[in-house]
C-alpha cells in the first residue's frame, strides 16, 4: 500500500469531507446545500460508527489486508466518527441555531435534539479516552466504556429518524441501516452463527 496506517485513515477522512464540500457546492441546488452539508456530516458520522462496530466481524467473514487494516485502525476510524459528528454539530449551531447553545431546548423537537447531544457526549468521552494513557489508567473499565458506542448508535438512530431533513426522510435509509446493524450485532455476538466459525468478535 502506498500510504500506511493512521495516515491512510486521516487522508481518507479528509478526502470524504472534501467530497461532501464539492458535492454540496457543485451538484446540489444552492437552496438545499446548507441542509446537505449539515446532514451529510451527521450521516457520515453514523456510517463511520457502523464501520467501527463491524470491523472485528469483517475480519471473521473475510480475513484479508483490507479487513485487517480496518480492525487495526479502529481507534483512528472511531476518532473520525467523532470528527464528522463534531462538524455536524458545529454546522447545526452555525446555520440553524446562531450559536445559541440552549436553542435546542426551546424547539418543538427538543427531545430528539437532546438525544443527539447525549450521543455526542458519549462519542466525545470515547474520543477523549482513545489513547494509551487512558487505556492504562482505566484498566478493565476501558473495555466496559467501549460499550457506550452501542448506546450512542441507538440514540443517533432515534435522533436522525425524527429530525433528519435530507437522507432519513427517505424511510428506506433508516430501515436498511437498522437492518444492517441488527445483522452485524447478531453475527458479532454469535446470536446467529457464521458457518465454520467458533470465535467471538
Ligand atoms: C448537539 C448534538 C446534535 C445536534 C444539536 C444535532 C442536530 C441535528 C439537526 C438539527 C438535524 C436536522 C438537520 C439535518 O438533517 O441535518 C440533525 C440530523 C441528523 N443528525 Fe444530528 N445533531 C446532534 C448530534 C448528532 C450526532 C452525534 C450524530 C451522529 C453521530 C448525528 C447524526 C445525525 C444524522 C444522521 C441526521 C440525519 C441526516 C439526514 O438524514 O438528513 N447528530 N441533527
Amino acid at each position: 500500500m502506498f500510504l500506511k496506517g493512521k495516515y491512510c485513515v486521516i487522508l481518507s477522512g479528509i478526502a470524504l469531507a472534501i467530497l461532501v464540500y464539492l458535492a454540496g457546492t457543485f451538484l446540489i441546488p444552492a437552496k438545499q446545500s446548507t441542509v446537505f452539508f449539515v446532514s451529510s456530516f451527521g450521516f457520515l458520522a453514523l456510517l463511520t460508527l457502523i464501520l467501527v462496530i463491524s470491523s472485528p466481524l469483517l475480519v471473521r467473514l473475510k480475513n484479508n489486508s483490507l479487513t485487517r487494516f480496518l480492525l487495526v485502525q479502529q481507534r483512528w476510524i472511531g476518532l473520525f466518527a467523532f470528527f464528522f459528528a463534531a462538524t455536524h454539530v458545529s454546522l447545526v449551531y452555525n446555520f440553524f441555531f446562531g450559536w445559541d447553545f440552549l436553542k435546542p431546548l426551546s424547539l418543538p423537537n427538543s427531545t430528539f435534539l437532546i438525544l443527539g447531544a447525549v450521543a455526542f457526549l458519549f462519542l466525545a468521552l470515547m474520543a477523549a479516552t482513545s489513547n494509551d494513557f487512558a487505556i492504562r489508567v482505566l484498566g478493565r473499565n476501558w473495555k466496559r466504556l467501549q460499550y457506550v458506542i452501542y448506546a450512542a448508535l441507538a440514540l443517533v438512530f432515534v435522533h436522525a429518524y425524527n429530525v433528519g431533513l435530507f437522507y432519513f426522510p427517505n424511510r428506506l435509509v433508516p430501515w436498511v441501516l437498522a437492518a444492517l446493524v441488527v445483522i452485524v450485532l447478531a453475527l458479532k455476538w454469535n446470536i446467529v452463527k457464521i458457518p465454520g466459525s467458533r470465535e467471538k468478535a
